[in-house]
């Protein structure tokens, strides 16, 4: 017997119990190299996972019926400092843990920026309005700012996806990660799943020698970070609070102090940003409060007669939204790490392009949607939280997501670099500047961070006359 078809066997025994061994329907087509391949993605598949999620595909969550227990979360809102704890104190404490290198960061891109038309990573898409910086660039570049004004390390975890890896990787060290220094980012790799056929349960080829994979969504987070050795490098050190973010959003105030101080002093372990909605359909996480626990209801989960409800003011009942940026203690992070429960698998129904019974390559219309993914998602974790706090910003300066193609109505690349330069120029204005109407401004994280950093900067007072870069 052959080295192959020793791994043949081996792995015909592994799914035919499954059945899945169509899955080898082409083995004797295969090059020693696509066999190989094949054999260790097939390796990488839990196929009893699999099985029990297609079991299980139609009883998922109950959205209908915990939208209908959800309430308004209690949150720190913009403007209000009636809480329990004061923005100074907030803001104090969140600096207090920053400088003592207690903080570290997580940047969620496992993304491609398909939905834009970009086969790349997302993070590579350029989006500084006078720069042309790409996300990664200005991202990465404010956590390097944040560092120099705290005057701490900031370790960096950047999660990519089998899609997303070999390109950031290269990306971002051709680059010198932007100023942050090398030992301080790690990248970690997310794991994958796979589609399977959405009335058999059998995994899906894409091709005669690999299977139809794809992420296993940012809820994977959890077991790439211990898998990886990352969560072990955290403890190693000694930080305490990791702020988490996505790629997609250049308008995040990176380790946002107010937000890490509301964390800390609320004993909380898991916490969450929103914006207020402006409307019942935006395509944002809910964030409600469902038997006094924090929990995010994804949009496309919420029934519309739940998104509609008013208060008698006219505003919406269920008002925040997510904006994707979470603070956890690591203390949690390592306890729900190795739960056995784990956070669910959410169902979505794709059309996948794979092989047909007969071999053929077929690539189903966008509404056809011949396959089941599954996904886990980070903020499912919020219910594990014993405590969780709350805090919105004002979208208008914390909160501008590059998600659809130029045309369409809400975060193009179009309606994010007007954000951008709007609200630099207010900052530029706050400080006395004076800018000629319709002139596009930008200000590099490492000129400035904030309003009152570029009043520090701006000594005697400027007029812009053309576009410029604040650098
Ligand atoms: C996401 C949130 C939504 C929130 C909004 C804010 C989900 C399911 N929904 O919506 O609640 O209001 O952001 O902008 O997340 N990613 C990975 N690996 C994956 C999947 C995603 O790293 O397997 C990363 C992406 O690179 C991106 C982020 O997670 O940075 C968000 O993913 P995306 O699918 O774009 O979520 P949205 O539908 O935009």
């Amino acid at each position: 017997m052959t080295a192959s078809d020793a791994i043949y066997t081996r792995l015909l025994e592994r799914l035919t119990p499954a059945k899945q061994q169509h899955l080898l329907r082409y083995w004797n087509d295969l090059s020693a190299v696509q066999r190989q391949r094949l054999s260790e993605q097939i390796d990488s598949v839990d196929l009893e996972l699999v099985a029990r999620l297609f079991a299980q595909r139609d009883a998922s969550e109950d959205y209908r019926a915990l939208a209908a227990r959800a309430d308004a979360p209690p949150a720190f809102r913009v403007g209000v400092d009636s809480g329990p704890i004061s923005r100074t104190a907030a803001a104090e404490r969140g600096t207090e843990a920053i400088a003592q290198g207690k903080v570290g960061a997580v940047l969620v891109a496992g993304g491609q920026g398909s939905r834009l038309g970009f086969e790349h990573p997302k993070g590579m898409f350029p989006i500084g309005p006078v720069s042309g910086h790409s996300l990664f660039q200005i991202l990465l570049e404010k956590l390097a700012a944040t560092r120099r004004r705290y005057g701490a390390a900031i370790p960096l975890y950047v999660m990519t996806s089998d899609a997303t890896h070999r390109e950031t990787v290269a990306y971002l060290t051709e680059h010198r990660f932007f100023g942050l220094p090398a030992d301080d980012v790690r990248f970690f790799q997310q794991g994958n799943l796979p589609a399977v056929d959405a009335e058999t349960g059998e995994l899906l080829l894409a091709d005669r020698g690999s299977l139809a994979l794809s992420p296993d969504g940012h809820g994977g987070m959890l077991a790439a970070l211990d898998k990886s050795g990352s969560l072990a490098d955290i403890h190693r050190r000694g930080l305490e609070q990791l702020f988490y973010f996505q790629v997609d959003n250049p308008l995040v105030v990176m380790c946002d102090r107010e937000f890490i101080g509301y964390h800390v002093l609320s004993g909380a372990e898991m916490s969450t940003q929103v914006v207020a909605k402006t409307a019942p359909e935006d395509r944002v996480g809910n964030v409600v409060s469902v038997d006094d626990q924090v929990r995010i209801i994804e949009y496309s989960d919420l029934p519309i007669e739940n998104a509609v409800q008013t208060n008698a003011d006219g505003s919406l009942r269920l008002w925040a939204g997510s904006v994707a940026v979470h603070v956890f203690d690591v203390a949690f992070l390592a306890r729900t790490a190795n739960s056995p429960d784990g956070t669910p698998y959410h169902v979505a129904r794709k059309a996948v392009p794979s092989l047909d019974a007969a071999g053929e390559f077929v690539s189903p219309a966008a509404d056809d949607k011949n396959a089941i993914k599954f996904e886990r998602f980070i903020f499912d974790l919020l219910p594990a939280a014993r405590r969780s706090i709350v805090m919105e910003v004002d979208a208008a300066e914390a909160f501008g997501p590059v998600k659809n193609a130029t045309g369409a109505a809400k975060d193009t690349p179009e309606s994010v670099e007007r954000q951008m330069v709007a609200l630099h120029r207010r900052w530029l204005e706050a400080a006395g500047a004076k800018v000629d109407d319709a002139v596009a401004v930008e200000i590099r994280p490492g000129f400035a961070l904030d309003a009152a950093e570029v009043a520090a900067r701006l000594a005697l007072p400027c007029r812009v006359r053309t576009a410029t870069l604040f650098e």
